[in-house]
């Protein structure tokens, strides 16, 4: 579908003030391991790294879940209400809805994303692709108890969200199940969730996508330095510190993070960090999920499954989730 006619795509932004930017970065430096949200690696420039990651031959996974979408997005749809109101966590360029909307009876939309002017961007192209899908923008922190400040024309919609990306992987568990439960509320008693996850494989394999050899993904990790000098006034040496990504078995995890090279000084949000020679500031894990630990996770945060799509290497898993049996009733009387 395509309009050649300027669109609009209005946005709310309720992103977080620097107050809020300056505690995360506070309490991120307190941690041992140090480490600092996710959302802060996601500026216009950190958008724009991200899309140029997916790119790259080592980063398989939005691809794999492309093609997913685009060859089961009728099945997905399929078990979706009519009308409903598909809310996306961390849209980032919005490519990925695209197929379900096609496929969907009467959709409307929400991105939700961290990086406003990336956001708007994507909410401008995407709705010139589906000029009669109602649509709007919320640049809001998702990992935060949110509000959607919905218009009457989306309120009444049954909801369902779609998280893909395997974004979740970005929480540690206990912090994945919190998230999970709080959309249980926020979508509602009849709500659904469509979430992409992707499973451990090689560690060789899964290194080399969150380390490519053109140095995108180090370049992204580093913009989070330089982030912290634009828009916090930071003083370090950015020269002092390099870029890993590691599989920790244990914790079926990717670990990414920047490495002290020899003693450094980081001053920052009224701080003064010292880092000794090789210790790491954490900038993202990305945690992996079997279908089965997958669905365990998510059944202690009230969800169960109603259907799974795998590529057939069995990489990468896009669920859809419905309310337990019973469920209902329970989380909804309780709040
Ligand atoms: C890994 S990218 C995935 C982008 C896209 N959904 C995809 O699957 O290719 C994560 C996206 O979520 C956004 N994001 C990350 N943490 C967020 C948070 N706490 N709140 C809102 N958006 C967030 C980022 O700006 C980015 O666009």
């Amino acid at each position: 579908m395509s309009s050649s006619c300027t669109t609009s795509f209005e946005l709310i932004d309720l992103h977080p003030a620097k107050a809020d930017v300056v505690a995360a970065v506070r309490q991120g430096l307190q941690r041992r391991p140090r480490q600092l949200p996710a959302w802060l690696l996601y500026d216009q420039k950190g958008s724009e790294l991200f899309d140029a990651i997916t790119k790259q031959p080592e980063y398989s996974l939005t691809r794999t879940e492309q093609a997913l979408l685009t060859s089961k997005g009728s099945a997905m749809a399929n078990n979706l209400p009519a009308g409903c109101l598909l809310v996306e966590f961390g849209a980032g360029s919005a490519e990925k809805v695209s197929p379900l909307l096609d496929a969907m009876d009467d959709p409307a939309y929400l991105a939700i994303d961290i990086s406003a002017e990336h956001l708007v961007k994507s909410g401008k192209r995407l709705q010139q692709r589906h000029p009669s899908t109602p649509m709007l923008g919320l640049c809001a922190d998702y990992s935060q108890p949110l509000e959607l400040p919905l218009p009457s024309q989306m309120l009444r919609r049954p909801r369902v969200g779609f998280f893909p990306g395997s974004s979740l992987g970005n929480f540690c568990p206990s912090e994945a199940i919190t998230f999970l439960t709080r959309l249980r509320q926020l979508l509602g008693p009849e709500g659904m969730l469509l979430i992409g996850i992707d499973q451990p494989r090689d560690s060789a394999l899964l290194e080399a996508a969150y380390d490519d050899a053109a140095g995108i993904s180090a370049a992204f990790a580093l913009n989070l330095l330089d982030r912290l000098q634009r828009d916090l006034g930071a003083k370090l040496n950015m020269d002092g510190f390099s870029y890993q990504a590691r599989w920790d078995e244990a914790h079926s995890r990717i670990a990414m993070s920047l490495t002290a090279k020899g003693e450094q000084q980081l001053i920052v949000a009224g701080m003064e960090s010292c880092f000794a020679p090789g210790e790491e500031l954490i900038t993202e894990y990305s945690y992996k999920f079997s279908p089965k630990a997958f669905l365990t996770l998510a059944s202690r945060a009230g969800w169960q499954k109603r259907h799974r799509w795998s590529d057939n290497r069995e990489h990468f898993s896009i669920h859809l989730l419905e309310p337990c049996d019973g469920e209902q009733t329970e989380l909804y009387q309780s709040s």
